[in-house]
């Protein structure tokens, strides 16, 4: 494997989304506890400019449903194993419900246009309900965290306005078996079995301007214009699931503001929690 130090790639990330977010800026930090969490700190302390901040380390990454999110540590290397970042800005959709799928559709959009996969037997890039990028075979990829702020905002600013902080973090790398958690019961995918050339930096110059643009359409016309791209990617379409109170079902897809579909004994449920997690029963389907 190159170990090759990253080159963040901030001033074309900045020029691509200037002109899309006035005010925006670009921060690359070596390290932080959480690039979600300082993002919310500074939007509680009034700073609520659009801002991109990456890090090649976080000491408190965390996940959904108050879980811990880590990153591999290649010590000494100068790599940077996995691309952990957020992305904060100001919005205002009328139905906030169905933004992390949108996101999802975006990223794995970006690193993988193509579907089905190219040629060449890379895995597909698959989303999990309601915001997990995983490839084809079952591994976890990534994951999104989608936290928002209501705000004192300055008169004239639309009615609805929320600091949002989607905060991404995807394996670039493959995890070294010592940072293997003891709750990881199958090691994670990363990147470079989607795309070998791939590095942090490369794949957030590919996420980053679709994804303010996928933001900026989620806030004009909602969930709805991702629904088809996202059940094309849909991991659970199809599949027996269980849902994390115990109940098992099938899947059948998301509706039109991103809640999922599960058949269940008791009737066709719909699932817009997100704090309910959702597990496939069985192994994942072929591609
Ligand atoms: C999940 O899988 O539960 C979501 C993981 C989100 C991790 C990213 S890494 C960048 C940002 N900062 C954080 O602390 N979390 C998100």
């Amino acid at each position: 494997m190159t170990a090759t130090p990253a080159q963040w790639p901030a001033e074309a990330i900045w020029q691509a989304i200037a002109p899309l977010l006035p005010g925006f800026t670009v921060e690359v930090l070596p390290s932080i506890d959480s690039t979600s969490s300082e993002l919310m700190r500074r939007a509680r302390d009034g700073r609520l400019e659009p801002t991109l901040l990456v890090t090649e380390q976080q000491t408190a990454g965390r996940g959904r449903l108050g879980r811990d999110w880590h990153s591999s540590a290649y010590e000494g290397t100068g790599v940077v194993p996995a691309l952990t970042f957020s992305l904060g800005l100001p919005l205002a959709p009328r139905d906030w419900s169905g933004l992390s799928l949108a996101v999802g559709v975006s990223v794995a959009e970006s690193l993988q246009p193509q579907l089905p996969a190219p040629q060449g037997g890379q895995p597909r890039i698959l989303l999990k309900w309601p915001n997990d990028l995983w490839l084809q075979d079952g591994r976890k990829l990534g994951g999104i965290l989608v936290e928002t702020a209501s705000l004192q905002l300055p008169p004239g600013t639309v009615d609805g306005t929320r600091y949002v902080v989607v905060g991404i973090g995807l394996n670039v790398l493959p995890v070294l078996a010592k940072d293997l958690g003891s709750e990881l019961r199958t090691p994670p995918a990363c990147l470079r079995e989607v795309d070998a050339t791939l590095t942090a930096a490369s794949a957030l110059e590919r996420i980053a301007a679709p994804l303010v643009q996928a933001l900026l359409g989620f806030a004009d016309a909602g969930f709805a214009p991702f629904q088809e791209r996202f059940a094309q990617r849909d991991l659970l379409a199809g599949r027996a699931v269980t849902l994390s109170d115990g109940t098992h079902g099938s899947a059948h897809g998301v509706a039109e503001d991103g809640a999922l579909l599960v058949h269940t004994a008791r009737g066709m449920q719909v699932i817009t929690s997100a704090e309910v997690s959702v597990r496939p029963s069985a192994a994942a389907r072929p591609a």
